[in-house]
């Protein structure tokens, strides 16, 4: 009987007999000779059926067999050097599983909204299969690289009563008799973490009540949360450039194929795996964008026009440090030196992405954090406990969170964030 495997597995089976389970993407056919494509969740590949090869009913059904319809293939794996897959299955026999109905999603195009509103089976096409690749590596690639550094992964409330990163963009919900939020952030709760585990990482869902429709935003996203104790900013920018790098080697070293697929130049993404990534200060963006005549003065927050601007102007992922206080939230450190500036940073991607991560030192003073959250309009109450780590041995500490969305769609060099989530959540819209 022919071994069952997956075709992603066909380079130790060639010339072999196997058994496949797949879906028919799109066929061709002539007297004959029957072209299959097929997909078996691993990789899209080539069935060939020759007439003469296989029974009347086997040939009678490679013809008639619908879109989407479900089958066992068996055949023997031949190589391929035409396809992006480089093999496909010299087919002997054909077995039904599930008959299709008339399948929305053709092969000719559709537009964006259709295809979002038919996401569930979307994500069987080609271009999803990629991402979904890509962002699995790139999600085992966070994992392998927190573990080497020593990080523990240490998971934050979903649901939670304070709102580190300012109130205008809360989910709120009722929380039996009081409020609760949804995440926006894991951060405060990273400290508590780090205070006890040293180094620790967050990844998990967050939720932003984003009004704005652009191209970087989800009201649903994912985030990692790396926090480190004893560790002064200085560091913690080593550690994201370093962690940056090493996702870009891991979609470089495993996701040769996904890469093929959607068309993204290797080459490109090797330039971002050298590190140091250069720095500027936030005094001097607003330099460089007003001498490319951005409407900006000191003070303002960069859209994403002069964050594309910026990162157009570097080769590898950029660090913009220390922006104005009026515009970052309660929790950063002050410069020592600068009375109007925190000691912090946001990482710009390349090629006009935008923000991809932002971070700071921690404000460590007790008092100073107390004034800072009562500044910020917030409710003292709701803190206390986040007060109480400069109560019992404060240390300086530092950390940064990563939007995986954000990450995705550079690594993926994709148009829009809603392609790098399997169901994106935005302002309008919560289906499928
Ligand atoms: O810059 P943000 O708001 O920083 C924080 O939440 C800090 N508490 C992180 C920390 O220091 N632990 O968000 C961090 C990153 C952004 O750089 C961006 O990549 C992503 O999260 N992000 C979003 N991604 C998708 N949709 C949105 N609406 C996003 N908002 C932020
Ligand atoms: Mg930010």
């Amino acid at each position: 009987m022919a071994t069952q495997i997956n075709i992603i597995d066909a380079k130790n089976y060639v010339d072999q007999e196997v058994k496949i389970g797949v879906w028919l993407t799109d066929k061709r056919s002539s007297g004959k000779i029957a072209f299959l494509q097929l997909r078996d969740g691993t990789a899209f590949f080539q069935g060939v059926v020759v007439k003469s090869n296989v029974s009347e009913d086997t040939f009678a059904m490679a013809k008639h067999l619908r879109q989407e319809s479900s089958f066992w293939i068996t055949g023997v794996i031949h190589e391929d050097s035409r396809s992006h897959f480089g093999y496909e299955i010299e087919v002997s026999d054909i077995e039904l599983v599930g008959e299709s109905e008339d399948y929305p999603i053709t092969p000719k195009d559709h537009g964006i909204e259709f295809l979002l509103d038919n996401r569930h089976i979307w994500l069987r096409s080609r271009r999803p299969y990629a991402i979904m690749q890509i962002r699995n590596e790139m999600i085992q690639a966070t994992y392998r690289f927190f573990g080497q550094e020593g990080f523990l992964k240490f998971d934050p409330p979903i649901l939670t009563g304070s709102a580190p990163e300012g109130t205008t963009e809360l989910f709120h919900i009722e929380y039996f008799d009081t409020d609760a939020y949804l995440s926006q952030s894991g951060q405060l709760y990273e400290e508590a973490g780090a205070l006890a585990f040293d180094k620790v990482f967050s990844f998990g869902p967050t939720f932003r009540a984003e009004k704005s429709k652009t191209r970087r935003h989800l009201t649903e996203f994912w985030m990692i949360e790396p926090e480190m104790a004893f560790m002064h900013q200085e560091e913690s920018l080593k550690i994201q450039e370093r962690y940056i790098a090493y996702l870009v080697q891991s979609v470089l070293d495993h996701c040769d194929y996904a890469l093929k697929l959607l068309d993204r130049d290797p080459e490109v993404l090797k330039k971002y795996t050298k590190t140091p990534y250069p720095r500027i200060s936030y005094d001097e963006a607003v330099k460089m964008l007003q001498e490319a005549d951005f409407d900006v003065k000191w003070g303002d927050d960069f859209g994403s026009p002069e964050e594309t601007y910026i990162s157009d102007q570097f080769e590898q992922p950029v660090f913009i440090l220390n922006y104005p206080k009026a515009i970052k939230p309660f929790y950063m450190k002050p410069h020592p030196t600068r009375d109007d500036v925190y000691i912090c940073a946001d990482l710009l991607a390349p090629e006009g992405y935008g923000e991809i991560i932002g971070g700071s030192e921690r404000e460590t003073d007790y008092d100073q954090l107390k004034a800072s959250i009562e500044n910020a309009g917030l409710d003292v109450n709701a803190y206390e406990w986040y007060l109480d780590l400069r109560k019992y041995g404060s240390v300086p500490h530092s950390g940064f969170g990563l939007g995986l969305e954000r990450a995705i769609t550079w690594i993926c060099h994709l148009d829009h964030l809603r392609e790098a989530i399997p169901f994106p959540r935005m302002i309008n819209r919560i289906q499928p």
